[in-house]
């Protein structure tokens, strides 16, 4: 497994991850159990700040909470200066229960409702971005009747998506369920209209072009493509841009083979696209804001899980069980994502078997991992698998009623707990029988 931040093997042969031996992390918190480096996601942090601070435009680092909402991150995040995106209701909760300030909250989705814009607005978050018609005349009305002006972005599809491992294109974004795309006109419609809205007050134009990018080039057209448009909105509608976010995606090294850039190279190549094609526009450059998730927490993420059962199936392979699997981390199932993983309690030995990891719940499909080198893997093995802080605990589910880990901050030699693991209690919290079917329990 490839070590990141302050993760190391130490002298007893085991990982050690913020100072922190992991097999004294299992025997005081259990497992499955969320490692959170917090030296690294504080780096991260400052990486996105000070490469935009070089660049000399006016910027916001908005972290996307949906990569890992709890409210000890919110408070790192706002202690590292970021601002936050969040896309509901409970993500709005949790930063507001964690004292992130409001205005510097972005509110995301293309399903708000009703409640949820209330909500924020009476917050008095500093922006929504807004995602359709619905949402914008929904938007208007109920600010117009608290008597308040919002600000909004519009999130616009500027004809580019990028994954890693797939080229950028220059199509393929107006078929989204997000957004107005700047190629058939609606984007231009949206900034009619919401231009004209008494309680609205536009300050630009939002995209988010896709996820784990490696190369730089998607999002250099990006800005060419909303350049070319804020031009063409100047000319023909008379509206400026103060603001635009070029959304997250930035990419991280999961496994071997993936190649992600430096955040300052991402960060120069975003900003040097836009001194390249914004001057000239205005008479001032627009600020830049960025959105990203993985990129600040997933790296930092290390899941400790203790093995097990396992079956061998001669000839074919060898399926080692870890206590959790797609409940903690249902990235595998979804998308196929591959990680890596250590044996941390014998941490340098070397590997001697190719295992499979499989979850414990009723699926086939609960894999964490096929085909990794370990060494002999026995029961009570503690196994470490790297790279999991974004979207594993924010997707975690009670699927099988397995009750979600605990996730631990560590750094230098200490452990803070963030998330209390769920009690047998907290599965049945929500559930009710009703009188009727109770009785009839009883009767019989
Ligand atoms: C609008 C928007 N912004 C930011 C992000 C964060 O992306 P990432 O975690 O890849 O940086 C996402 C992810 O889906 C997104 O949809």
């Amino acid at each position: 497994m490839f070590l990141h931040g302050t993760s190391r093997i130490n002298d007893a042969n085991h990982l050690e991850i913020g100072g922190c031996d992991v097999t004294e992390l299992k025997a005081e918190y259990g497992t499955p159990l969320y490692i959170v480096d917090e030296q690294l996601v504080r780096r991260r942090c400052r990486e996105y700040m000070e490469a935009f601070t070089a660049s000399g435009l006016g910027f916001q680092v908005a972290y996307a909470s949906k990569a890992f909402s709890v409210m000890a991150m919110c408070r790192l995040a706002d202690e590292e200066g970021l601002s936050l995106d969040v896309v509901s209701d409970g993500e709005l909760y949790t930063a507001l229960q964690a004292g992130f300030p409001a205005e510097r909250i972005h509110f995301h989705g293309n399903n708000k409702t009703p409640d949820e814009i209330e909500m924020a607005i009476d917050a008095g978050i500093g922006c929504f971005v807004a995602d359709n018609l619905v949402e914008l005349h929904m938007l208007q009305a109920i600010a117009l009747r608290k008597e308040v002006t919002v600000n909004i972005l519009l999130r616009v599809t500027p004809g580019v998506e990028a994954h890693a491992h797939h080229a950028y294109a220059s199509t393929g974004q107006t078929d989204s369920k997000f957004g107005f795309d700047i190629g058939n006109g609606a984007a231009q419609e949206a900034v009619k209209l919401a231009s004209a809205q008494s309680n609205l007050q536009l300050l630009g134009v939002h995209s988010h072009i896709g996820s784990q990018i490696f190369e730089t080039e998607g999002f250099e057209l990006a800005v060419e493509r909303i350049a070319e448009f804020t031009r063409k909105v100047k000319e023909e509608l008379g509206v400026e841009f103060p603001v635009v976010n070029l959304g997250g995606g930035f990419g991280i090294r999961y496994v071997e083979g993936d190649t992600p850039l430096q955040v300052s190279e991402y960060v120069a190549a975003i900003t040097g696209a836009v001194k390249k094609h914004f001057t000239g526009i205005s008479e001032k450059l627009p600020q830049i804001w960025v959105e990203p998730g993985r990129s600040i927490v997933g790296d930092a993420g290390t899941t400790l899980y203790t093995v097990g059962t396992n079956k061998e199936i001669p000839g074919v392979r060898k399926y080692v069980a870890v206590d959790g699997g797609m409940t903690d981390n249902p990235r595998p199932a979804l998308y196929e994502s591959k990680y890596e993983a250590l044996l941390a309690n014998r941490a340098a030995e070397p590997n001697e078997e190719t295992v499979s990891i499989a979850g414990k719940c009723c699926e086939s499909g609960d894999m964490l991992i096929w085909d990794v080198e370990l060494p002999k893997v026995e029961s009570g093995d503690l196994l470490a698998v790297a790279c999991t802080g974004a979207y594993n605990y924010s997707m975690a589910s009670n699927y099988n009623r397995i009750r979600r880990p605990a996730v631990v901050f560590v750094q230098n030699g200490q452990s803070d707990l963030v998330v209390r693991r769920e009690s047998h209690q907290d599965i049945i919290a929500n559930d009710i029988i009703p009188a009727r079917i109770a009785k009839q329990t009883v009767a019989k």
